[in-house]
């Protein structure tokens, strides 16, 4: 009774339930709900703490920013998705939220998209910057195994430089960016390369203009920090992966090098072995195995990788009745 009492009335504000509202679209941090909400930083950051000690939000520090969301788990974790549930869809307050969050989101991936229009051809000089590409690339291979595979699916391509290293074991190789500068040297160094079972496809990795079950391996190498909400993306790999399909995740452990947003588009400043395991587990997937490679030098970072299959085949299963129920 008094976690559900306090959780009702932490909601029970209309500023706070317009903050659930934008939430329930995924995480954001202060100044975006500054920004959406018309409202001043002090007075957004008070509601949020109200909201955090009632157990509906959560607030996750990342270096100097902090990004919310809504609790998915403690005492309050029914009482948010009730309320998620009875937030009206169309309504003079969060009706305009919405399209202020839109806005919100379109100028993140155009920060984004003009990071990589602006970098395509350093792209091979900044990927290597903070990791020992080689090593990456070999754990990659060692976690894979050589054992041929009909379709390798790589997303976030950019370069194409993961199509160009899995290519000989598939017999089709497809890599999906959305950045035209990244595709057009990824054809180029694919063609010098001579992988021509490879071709890459300009599209959204969040929605991704492929059918279901239509891969074995799917790579995602050094994608997910850039992304605004990377269980989107997994969940969509995971609607591609046939049954008894693999999916290699490849990113950074947490870190606090705070100049990767500032110059080179970060989003994300790492990720937690237990988010990662939560967005596997909310696409449907299980994580089979996972190792961190060390930094090879004081001012590297630590990549770790993932390596997962679908939970079952129910949950393929469950997957497709969820799909066809929402048709
Ligand atoms: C850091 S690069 C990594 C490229 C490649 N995986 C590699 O390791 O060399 C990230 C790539 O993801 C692409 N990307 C980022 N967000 C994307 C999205 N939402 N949809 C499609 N591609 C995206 C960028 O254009 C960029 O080429």
């Amino acid at each position: 009774m008094d976690n559900l009492l306090t959780g009702l009335r932490a909601a029970a504000e209309p500023t706070r339930l317009r903050i659930l509202a934008l939430l329930s679209h995924g995480e954001l941090t202060v100044s975006e709900l500054t920004r959406i909400l018309g409202q001043s930083q002090p007075r957004v950051s008070r509601h949020l703490k109200l909201l955090c000690d009632a157990g509906l939000a959560r607030r996750i520090p990342e270096g100097t920013w902090a990004f919310y969301r809504l609790a998915e788990d403690g005492p309050n974790r029914h009482l948010v998705d009730a309320l998620a549930e009875l937030l009206p869809r169309e309504d003079e307050a969060t009706s305009p939220d919405r399209a202020r969050l839109a806005e919100v989101k379109q100028e993140r991936a155009r920060q984004a998209a003009d990071y990589f229009r602006q970098n395509a051809d350093k792209w091979d000089n900044i990927r290597s910057l903070h990791v020992s590409e080689q090593a990456v690339e070999a754990m990659m291979c060692d976690m894979i195994g050589d054992a041929p595979v009909a379709h390798i699916l790589d997303l976030g391509t950019g370069t194409g430089q993961i199509l160009r290293l899995m290519a000989d074991r598939a017999e089709k190789a497809t890599g999906i960016d959305f950045s035209r500068e990244m595709l057009a040297l990824a054809r180029a160094n694919l063609d010098a390369a001579g992988c021509h079972n490879a071709q890459v496809r300009l599209a959204e990795i969040q929605s991704l203009p492929l059918p279901d079950d239509c891969a074995d391996l799917i790579t995602i190498h050094q994608v997910l920090h850039y992304l605004d909400d990377p269980a989107i993306a997994l969940r969509e790999a995971a609607r591609v992966l046939k049954p008894g399909g693999r999916i290699l995740l490849v990113d950074f452990a947490p870190h606090e090098i705070e100049k990767l947003r500032e110059e080179h588009a970060h989003r994300r400043l790492g990720f937690s072995e237990s988010e990662v395991l939560r967005w596997c587990d909310t696409a449907g997937l299980k994580v089979d195995e996972m190792r961190h490679l060390p930094p090879a030098s004081a001012d590297g970072l630590t990549v770790c990788l993932w390596l997962a299959t679908p939970a079952s085949t129910q949950a393929h299963r469950h997957r497709d009745e969820l799909q066809e129920a929402s048709a």
